[in-house]
């Protein structure tokens, strides 16, 4: 794959309600906020502009709501770079909606109502398959109809097409559609949920790598917050420390990860120089605020990287 390599993000588009406060509300409890603010968000989105801001030469497949908060985020997309052609606006939805609370540790708690994100169905697949077809990868979340997430999976695959799942929100995922994943991103939480295995440490990371391996996905990329990602290829294990930051908020992180790390695989970079790449954009992320207003740009992230020497 080269620097003209292209890229096809399939996932949710929403707006972020973000409430902060001191901790969050216990069932029955109300708390004072210090600070509200609505955001571009939803994971696909997030994705999709981190690769965007990253350079990728990326088309995104989603629904927005017929509303003003849809046409407004449709906006914003293009100007993240991002080819919004296969974007559908959906009559008579509202455009998907996440309540995120998020307290002093930078921690967030996320409801979530789907919205024209729903509409997001195999049909909907169908109509943009040429969007896969014309990409060297297609990266996919959780936020769609699993329904359409393993459509467009073994699309891709008959089409020779690279499939990248960040398998979030957690969720359990069927031995057809693991088959079609070539690279998984799952936290520690969504590698047990997929695994059984608990993953505390190096040991049960590898444990819960191998469990995916045998599913037939090549490489296994298990995200372990402050400790960096654990990455294994077919088999062989290694984990790969993040850069230390002051982190505020952690919206986003993980989808400002995903879409660097494969806007940089599409640049040919080697793996592990990859994950540093979407290490730093990650970084980044989580010294800002929000979602789509945390996620760097290709230069900030260069800066970044020549920084840490
Ligand atoms: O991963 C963060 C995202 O999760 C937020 O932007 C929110 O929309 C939810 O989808």
């Amino acid at each position: 794959m080269s620097k003209n390599a292209k890229l096809a993000v399939l996932g949710s588009i929403n707006a972020d309600h973000i409430l902060n406060l001191t901790h969050f509300p216990r069932p029955g409890e109300t708390v004072i906020g210090q600070n509200y603010e609505i955001a571009f968000g939803g994971k696909g989105a997030n994705q999709a502009v981190a690769a965007g801001r990253a350079g990728a030469n990326i088309a995104f497949i989603a629904c927005v709501g017929a509303d003003d908060i849809g046409e407004r985020i449709r906006q914003q997309l293009a100007q993240d770079n991002i080819d919004t052609s296969p974007v559908e606006v959906v009559a008579g939805e509202s455009t998907g909606v996440a309540m995120i609370f998020v307290n002093r540790e930078g921690e967030n708690n996320i409801g979530i109502y789907s919205g024209a994100n729903a509409a997001l169905t195999p049909d909907c697949v169908t109509r943009h398959q040429q969007v896969i077809a014309d990409a060297d990868a297609l990266l996919m979340q959780l936020e769609s109809p699993l329904e359409s997430v393993l459509a467009a999976a073994r699309f891709a695959r008959e089409q020779q097409t690279q499939v990248i799942l960040n398998p979030a929100p957690a969720t359990r995922l069927s031995d057809e559609l693991l088959a079609l994943i070539d690279i998984i991103t799952p936290n520690e939480t969504e590698a047990e949920i997929l695994t059984g295995i608990a993953v505390h440490n190096d040991q049960d990371a590898a444990r819960a790598a191998a469990a995916l391996h045998d599913k037939g996905i090549g490489t296994v990329l298990i995200t372990l917050g402050r400790r960096g990602v654990w990455l294994s290829e077919q088999g062989q294990g290694q984990r790969i420390p993040g850069f230390s930051v002051n982190a505020i908020d952690t919206i986003a992180a993980g989808d400002t990860f995903n879409g660097a790390f494969i806007t940089a695989r599409l640049e040919q970079k080697a793996m592990q120089e990859a994950v540093r790449f979407a290490h730093a954009a990650a970084a980044i992320a989580v010294t800002r605020s929000g979602a789509q207003p945390s996620v760097p740009w290709r230069a900030e992230i260069d800066d970044f990287l020549q920084q840490q020497g």
